[in-house]
């Protein structure tokens, strides 16, 4: 989409994000979580987090349940609000991987084409699909917020997996089955993967 806006110009600062990268000794990307409502994604982030954080590197995390308080509160769960909410989500991940971070994303983002538009914004070298797969069942059984019990008792419409699409990833650059994962070896494997994808700096440019 051509911004709506006419007489702007994007301005390139001196700085590059080449040399934000290397002041912080990793390369920003996006580590995009997908999956049901109740699939471990916010808790996986989070944890992820906490360990790239013991490890120094500077990490933001953006999580549906709080964007949806700030950014996208003017936004529902109808189609068009969720596509605009990713949408957003993504060009605010773009920015901070401009800025050199580690982006952890948690959101539903239940649609294939929305995914595929995050990618092309925040660029696919920089874009990892993290599919947490977890059977319906098990993600009602948790039911950490109490919103499949309500679903069930017709309060609430447009719940994804059961009135609203769930379109899982053909292609995701990691799957975390974490019904049958400790929270630990989940991380673990994210942590491998970003550590293979050299995200956490070379070893030959040891960088802390
Ligand atoms: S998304 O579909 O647009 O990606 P998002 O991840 O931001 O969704 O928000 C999902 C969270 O909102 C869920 O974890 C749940 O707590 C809450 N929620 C409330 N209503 C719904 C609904 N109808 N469908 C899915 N999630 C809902």
């Amino acid at each position: 989409m051509q911004p709506r806006s006419q007489n702007i110009v994007f301005h390139h600062g001196e700085v590059s994000r080449a040399d934000r990268e290397r002041l912080l000794g990793q390369r920003g990307c996006v580590l995009w979580f997908t999956g049901l409502s109740g699939s471990g994604k916010s808790t996986v982030a989070r944890a992820v987090e906490r360990r790239l954080f013991e490890r120094k590197h500077p990490v933001q995390v953006l999580d549906g349940d709080n964007v949806r308080h700030g950014l996208c509160k003017d936004l529902g769960f109808s189609a068009t609000d969720r596509t605009e909410n990713i949408r957003r989500i993504a060009e605010l991940a773009a920015l901070s991987v401009d800025a050199g971070l580690i982006v952890l994303t948690a959101f539903i983002s239940p649609f294939r084409a929305d995914r595929a538009q995050a990618r092309a914004i925040v660029g696919t070298e920089s874009f990892v699909e993290v599919f947490v797969d977890v059977p319906l069942a098990v993600c009602e059984s948790r039911d950490p917020k109490g919103l499949y019990k309500k679903v069930r008792r017709g309060e609430l419409a447009e719940f994804t997996g059961i009135s609203s699409p769930y379109e899982a990833p053909d292609a995701p650059e990691l799957v975390l089955r974490t019904a049958d994962l400790t929270l630990d070896r989940s991380v673990d494997q994210v942590i491998e993967y970003l550590d293979r994808r050299l995200f956490l700096g070379t070893p030959g440019n040891p960088t802390r």
